[in-house]
C-alpha cells in the first residue's frame, strides 16, 4: 500500500526563486502519475520534495495517512531512479543491485533472493556477472532500476530516467518500465518533459508551467479536452495549430478564412457571439477536400501518414497530417478542411466548454 496526498506544496528556494507553486493531488495505491512540461516547470522540484531531497516550503504530505513533510528522505520508503544513475564501475551488476542492502547488513541469502527475482523481472539474470561497461546503455538504466527494485520501497520516483539513451531503447525501456509497473503494482511518480512518455505510461498526467499545475487527468482527457491553452499545445505531436477567430453569424472569421461549425459548436460557442477567440486544431484533425485553400511548402511521409505544412489564409502557418502518402510539391495549392475544433477563451487561456 502506498497512497500519496500533496497538499499545497509550494517550493521556495533560497534565492527567493519560487519553483513550485500550489501543488495539489492525490495519488492512489498502485498508480503512475507522470509529470510533464517544459525545462524549468518545477517537475524535478516536486519529485524532489517527494523524496525528502529538498525541504517543502509550505504544504503538507502524507504517506498513507501520515504527515512525511519533515520527515528525512532515508526514513521515507521511496526510492528514486535518475537520469544519471551513477553505477560503480568496479562492482559487477549483482553487486551493484545488491548495494544498498549490503550495506543495510541484510541476510546474505535474503539478499540473494532479492537480487535474483529484480534481475528475472528486468531481463539480466544472464548479466549479474558482468561489469556496468560491458552492458549497453539501456541494460545500464535497468541496473539502476534494478537496485531499487531489491529495496522493495513504497514509492518509486523516477527524473526523466530514460534521456540519456536513443529513440528506440527508449521506447524499448518505456514499455519495460510499463510492465515492471504492471508486475509491481507500485505507486510510482515519473517525471519527463517528453509528452510521448507521458501519453504513452501515464495512468494519469500532471501538466505543468512555470511552476504551476495545469491540468491533471489521463492521457486522453489531457489530448481530447485540454484545459487551456497551454496543455492544448504541450500535448500531442506535432503540435495543435491556433488561429486567433471572431465568432459571428455562427461562423469562425480567421485572417483570411472562414470555418463552418456544427450546431453543437455553435452551441458552445453562445456567449461568444461578436466575440475574439482562439481556434485550435491538430494536425490530424485536417483532412483534405474542404474549403480551406492552403498553399503547400513542405510534404514529408511518414509512411502510413503524411505531414504537409502550408500557408492558409492570410500567410497563416498550417500542419496537417494527412491520411496515406502524398506528394505534394511546393506551391501546390490544396484544400482542407477542419475537423475537430478547440476553442479557447482569449483573455483566460482556459478552454471553452459547452454550458451546462
Ligand atoms: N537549487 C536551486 N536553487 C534555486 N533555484 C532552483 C534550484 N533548483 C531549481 N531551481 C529553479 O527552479 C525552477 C524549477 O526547476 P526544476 O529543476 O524543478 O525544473 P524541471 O521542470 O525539472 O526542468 P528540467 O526539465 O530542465 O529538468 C527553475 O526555474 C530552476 O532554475
Ligand atoms: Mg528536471
Amino acid at each position: 500500500m502506498a497512497q500519496l496526498n500533496l497538499q499545497h506544496l509550494d517550493k521556495i528556494y533560497d534565492n527567493n526563486v519560487q519553483a513550485v507553486f500550489d501543488f495539489n493531488m492525490d495519488v492512489a495505491d498502485g498508480e503512475l502519475i507522470v509529470l510533464v512540461g517544459p525545462s524549468g516547470c518545477g517537475k524535478s522540484t516536486t519529485l524532489r520534495m517527494v523524496a525528502g531531497l529538498e525541504d517543502i516550503s509550505r504544504g503538507k504530505l502524507l504517506l498513507d495517512g501520515k504527515d512525511i513533510t519533515q520527515a528525512p528522505a532515508k526514513d521515507r520508503d521511496m526510492a528514486m531512479v535518475f537520469q544519471n544513475y551513477a553505477l560503480y564501475g568496479h562492482m559487477t551488476i549483482y553487486e551493484n543491485m545488491a548495494f544498498s542492502l549490503t550495506l543495510r547488513k541484510e541476510d546474505p541469502n535474503v539478499i540473494h533472493k532479492k537480487v535474483l527475482a529484480a534481475a528475472e523481472i528486468l531481463g539480466l539474470t544472464s548479466q549479474l556477472n558482468k561489469k556496468p561497461s560491458q552492458l549497453s546503455g539501456g541494460q545500464r538504466q535497468r541496473v539502476a532500476m534494478g537496485r531499487s527494485i531489491v529495496r522493495n520501497p513504497k514509492v518509486f520516483l523516477f527524473d526523466e530516467p530514460l534521456s540519456n539513451l536513443d529513440a528506440k531503447l527508449r521506447g524499448a525501456t518505456r514499455r519495460e518500465i510499463l510492465l515492471l509497473h504492471k508486475r509491481l503494482k507500485a505507486t510510482m511518480l515519473y517525471v519527463t518533459h517528453d509528452q510521448t512518455e507521458a501519453l504513452t505510461l501515464a495512468d494519469r498526467i500532471v501538466c505543468m508551467s512555470m511552476g504551476h499545475v495545469q491540468q491533471i487527468g489521463t492521457p486522453l482527457e489531457l489530448y481530447d479536452r485540454p484545459a487551456n491553452l497551454f496543455v492544448a499545445g504541450f500535448i500531442g505531436l506535432p503540435p495543435m495549430n491556433f488561429y486567433d477567430v471572431l465568432f459571428q453569424d455562427g461562423v469562425l472569421k480567421g485572417q483570411g478564412f472562414t470555418v463552418e461549425l456544427t450546431p453543437e459548436e455553435k452551441a458552445t460557442l453562445s456567449g461568444y457571439n461578436g466575440k475574439e477567440i482562439t481556434l485550435g486544431v491538430r494536425p490530424e484533425d485536417v483532412s483534405a477536400g474542404g474549403g480551406i485553400s492552403t498553399k503547400v511548402f513542405s510534404n514529408e511521409n511518414l509512411g502510413m501518414n503524411t505531414l504537409v505544412h502550408g500557408y492558409m489564409g492570410d500567410n497563416l502557418r498550417i500542419t496537417a497530417k494527412l491520411r496515406g502518402w502524398t506528394d505534394y510539391r511546393n506551391g501546390d495549392v490544396v484544400s482542407l478542411l477542419f475537423g475537430r475544433k478547440h476553442f479557447f477563451d482569449k483573455e483566460t487561456t482556459n478552454a471553452i466548454r459547452k454550458e451546462k
